[in-house]
C-alpha cells in the first residue's frame, strides 16, 4: 500500500464491497477493536459467527478462533489474517495424544476448552469456554465421567466449584500462568480499594486473591455495572482498551507477569499471537481474500458437534 494510506477507511472499504465483518478478540491492538463489526470474548464470537448472514468474515483474534468460525459457518469465507496466530494453551493438547489418553480411560467423557485445535474438538463431547465452563458442566450427569482439556488451571477452578473430580489435562497459557500472586499484592498495597479481577487461566492462588473471576466479557461485563472506581487487572492486557472506553471514569491496572525462569523482568503481559493481528494484515487478507480457514471435511463433521452442543447448553 502508498504511504499515507488511511487502511482504517480502506478496511471498511473492502468490508462493504465484498460484504464482510470484522471478528475481534478483545486482546487484539485497540486500533483493531476500533474497525471491528464485533469485539467478543470467545464465546461471544462463535456466536456471532454463527448467527451472522455475512457472506465472508475476518477473524481477528488467533487460529483456532478462525477455525471455530469456519466450523460453524461452512458456507461462508473465514479469512485469517495471520495463519501463525497460534495459542500456546491449544498448542498444549495434540489430538493424537488426547486419542492415547481417551483409549486408555474408557467411558471418560471429553470436555474441551474452545482454545484446542478442530482435530482435538473432533474427539470432544462438549466444548466449553471460560464464559459458560460452569453452567456447561453442571447440566451434565452427576455420575459421569470426565476429562477436561488442555487448561488445567480453568479445569481445577470448575472441579471446586462444580464439586466434580474430573481428570486434568496439564495445558496452560503461557500469558496467564505468569501472573503471580506477589505481583497482585504489591498491587493491592498501592490501591487498597481496587477490586482485583483475574481470568480463570490463571493459576489457582491467584483466583483465590481475585474477587472477580471469569472470562474476559464477564471481567468488563462487572466493570461496566459496578460502582467502583478501580481495578486490578490479570489479564492480557488488551482487555484494558475496552474496559477504558466503556469506563471512561473508572482506572484499570494492569497486573505485570512475575519474573521471568531467565530471572530478566518480562514487561509484556499481552499474547503475542493475538498481536499478530495488524490493519495492514487486514487489509491484504479482505484484498487478496488470502489466506482462507478450511478445515477437513471429516474433522469438520465430528468437531462441530460438540461445540453446538454448547451452544445449546450455555
Ligand atoms: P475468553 O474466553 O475470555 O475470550 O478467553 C480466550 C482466551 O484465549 C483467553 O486467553
Ligand atoms: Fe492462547 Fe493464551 Fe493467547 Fe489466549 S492469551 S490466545 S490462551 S496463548
Amino acid at each position: 500500500v502508498a504511504e499515507g494510506t488511511d487502511l482504517k477507511a480502506e478496511i471498511r472499504k473492502l468490508c462493504k464491497e465484498k460484504g464482510a465483518i470484522i471478528l475481534a478478540h478483545y486482546y487484539t491492538v485497540g486500533d483493531i477493536q476500533d474497525i471491528a463489526d464485533f469485539v467478543g470474548d470467545s464465546l461471544a464470537l462463535a456466536r456471532k459467527a454463527a448467527e451472522t448472514d455475512a457472506k465472508m468474515m475476518v477473524m481477528c483474534g488467533v487460529h483456532f478462533m478462525a477455525e471455530t468460525c469456519k466450523l460453524l459457518s461452512p458456507d461462508k469465507v473465514v479469512l485469517c489474517p495471520d495463519l501463525n496466530a497460534s495459542c500456546s494453551l491449544a498448542d498444549s493438547c495434540k489430538a493424537e495424544d488426547l486419542k492415547k489418553y481417551k483409549d486408555e480411560h474408557p467411558g471418560y467423557q471429553v470436555i474441551s476448552y474452545v482454545n484446542t485445535t478442530a482435530a482435538v474438538k473432533a474427539l470432544t463431547d462438549v466444548v466449553v469456554t471460560s464464559g459458560n465452563a460452569k453452567k456447561v458442566v453442571d447440566q451434565l450427569p452427576k455420575d459421569g465421567k470426565f476429562i477436561f482439556g488442555p487448561d488445567y488451571n480453568l479445569g481445577n477452578y470448575i472441579n471446586e466449584v462444580t464439586g466434580r473430580q474430573m481428570l486434568l489435562w496439564n495445558g496452560g497459557c503461557h500469558v496467564h500462568e505468569r501472573f503471580s500472586v506477589n505481583k497482585i499484592l504489591e498491587l493491592k498495597k498501592q490501591y487498597p480499594d481496587a477490586v482485583v479481577m483475574a481470568h480463570l487461566e490463571c493459576k489457582g492462588p491467584v483466583l483465590a486473591l481475585a474477587d472477580i473471576k471469569g472470562s474476559t466479557a464477564t471481567m468488563l461485563t462487572y466493570a461496566q455495572n459496578s460502582s467502583e472506581k478501580q481495578f486490578i487487572v490479570a489479564t492480557e492486557a488488551g482487555i484494558l482498551h475496552e474496559m477504558q472506553r466503556s469506563c471512561p471514569d473508572k482506572e484499570f491496572i494492569p497486573v505485570p507477569p512475575e519474573i521471568s525462569e531467565s530471572g530478566l523482568e518480562c514487561s509484556c503481559n499481552e499474547c503475542q499471537y493475538m498481536k499478530m493481528n495488524t490493519l495492514l494484515k487486514i487489509y491484504n487478507t479482505l484484498k487478496y481474500e488470502w489466506p482462507q480457514i478450511e478445515v477437513d471435511p471429516k474433522i469438520a463433521k465430528d468437531a462441530v458437534k460438540p461445540i453446538e452442543r454448547m451452544l445449546e447448553l450455555s
